[in-house]
């Protein structure tokens, strides 16, 4: 009797017909990496082309063929979208994407490691433990055994951020706390301390644990939006008297909006003197501290009890990697173990490190060490230090340049950030110039050269430039004020 073959299943593909959609695919993404330069950042209106398109589509009774699937899709994210790796991309704080970074997204996926313990994903497990220990080193984060450091990669800032937070409040209030709830030990009356320039991950974290927005104390920020640090000290003895608990300092190493760099050394002080947990928001600005110019400022990053960064903005990986890291990891541990009977409770041999899902919220986990590795073992610190470096450098120079313009008001310079407003000589009522400039960013991003984001500082609406991007050159950068200028004078003529 002949072998009858059994028809193979709709999402299974021979190594062929991968290998020839693959190198198409790859093809495809070559050529738009090629010429993303001489391309328009984005296609104005996209946005309502892509739901015309796919918004109302219902799910197809029968399937497509692989070939199909890969054009009609490549072709329109190829189109549509909006190219953050496009060299004048400079809005919010997206990172432009290595494509090693992309290419490490395929072999991740290749793989499909759950890299939730060393037994089921044994070299996934230890790529992710080297990422974040080169991850430390290069942040200046302390790693040496003795202070049993460390962390894990999550899928961004925001819940890098919050993980820090669980790990504070379970240090503050020992293992009860998890099983109790914030009634344990007046738990409810916590207090974390933050400005009003720290991003909004935190009032989300706030509302997911439980103690609600009202639970942060904001505290002032002198005149470049860093902390005021006698405010603290004042805003923690207050809350003391009043029978509060001062549980967390959430300092920012670059802040969102500016780029600002809270006095991290003296707010360290701060939390030692009050035993009080010292987070930092790096997701932005941390990795900034392999430069050597900025890594004084950042010289507080060693002393924090957690420190949150985000590979995805400033290391230049590909979406979605953030990172969290502790001074001692056992706090994590404490935070997330659970036993079941589902899952082995220990490693084999009891000589493998600790599971990953017993130090974070998720249970299965992606592989996203891969690029966050690759990416880091092919710049080094070196690469780093100048890709970074050349990004401060620039936001920097077009701050000089936009002064330069005497109908520019070039407003701050942080990190790789910029702020500046049109302000004409004869225009000085703020809320006519924030129309103005609100209409002014409006038409730049509509006219898809350059895409800048906004940023309000102390009532002004500013046109903010982040460059976390590797192919920004400084062409780029000095033909920007013109380009402002140019729209600005059609509205005001
Ligand atoms: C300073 C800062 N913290 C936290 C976040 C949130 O990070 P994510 O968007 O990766 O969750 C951002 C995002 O821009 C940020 O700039």
């Amino acid at each position: 009797m002949k072998n009858k073959k059994s028809p193979r299943a709709a999402l299974d593909m021979d190594e062929e017909e991968f290998r020839q959609v693959g190198h198409h695919l790859i093809d495809k993404i070559a050529d738009f990496l090629g010429n993303i330069s001489q391309r328009n950042v984005h296609k104005p209106g996209a946005a309502e082309i892509a739901h015309k398109i796919l918004g109302v589509a219902p799910l197809p009774d029968t399937g497509s063929s692989n070939e199909n699937v890969v054009e009609e899709i490549s072709d329109l994210l190829l189109e549509q979208s909006l190219f953050n790796g496009h060299p004048r991309f400079w809005g919010y704080v997206n990172g432009s994407p290595s494509p090693l970074g992309a290419l490490g997204d395929l072999l991740a996926s290749s793989i499909n490691a759950n890299v939730c313990t060393w037994t089921v994903a044994p070299v996934a497990s230890e790529i992710e433990s080297q990422a974040v220990g080169w991850i430390g080193d290069l942040l200046n984060f302390p790693n040496d055994p003795e202070c049993n450091s460390g962390g894990l990669l999550v899928s961004g800032g925001t819940m890098a951020n919050i993980t820090g937070l669980l790990a504070a409040k379970r240090a503050r209030f020992g293992a009860k706390i998890r099983e109790q709830g914030n009634n344990y030990k007046g738990a409810e009356n916590s207090k974390f301390y933050a400005t009003a320039e720290t991003h909004a991950w935190l009032e989300k974290a706030l509302d997911i644990m439980g103690f609600g927005e009202s639970a942060i104390h904001r505290i002032s920020t002198d005149e470049n939006l860093r902390m005021d640090v006698n405010a603290l000290q004042e805003a923690i003895n207050n809350d003391l008297k009043q029978g509060f608990i001062p549980l967390a300092v959430i300092a920012s190493a670059g802040t969102v909006s500016t780029g600002a760099i809270d006095p991290l050394e003296q707010i360290s002080e701060i939390c030692t003197q009050h035993k009080i947990w010292f987070h930092i928001d790096g997701a932005y600005g941390a990795v900034s501290a392999c430069v050597p110019s900025i890594s004084e400022q950042l010289s507080g990053i060693g002393l924090a009890d957690s420190i949150a960064m985000d590979a995805h903005k400033w290391l230049y990986v590909p979406f979605e990697a953030g990172c969290i890291l502790l001074r001692d990891r056992q706090h994590l541990v404490d935070s997330f173990s659970h036993e079941t009977t589902y899952y082995p409770t220990k490693n084999s041999g009891e000589t493998l490190p600790i599971p990953y899902r017993d130090q974070g919220i998720q249970t299965s986990r992606g592989f996203r060490a891969l690029k966050v590795w690759m990416c880091l073992k092919r710049a080094g610190r070196d690469g780093y230090a100048e890709m970074i470096g050349n990004n401060i450098r620039q936001a920097e120079r077009l701050y000089k340049k936009v002064a330069e313009y005497p109908e520019l008001e070039a407003v701050s310079h942080g990190l790789s950030i910029t702020t500046f407003r049109y302000r004409p000589a004869e225009v000085q009522n703020d809320k006519f110039l924030n129309q103005l400039n609100q209409k002014i960013l409006s038409s730049l991003q509509e006219e898809a050269w350059a895409y800048p984001s906004h940023a309000w500082v102390n009532g002004k609406y500013l046109i903010r430039v982040c460059i976390t991007n590797f192919r920004t050159t400084d062409q780029d950068i000095d033909e920007l004020p013109e380009k402002v200028l140019s729209i600005a004078h059609k509205y005001l003529q």
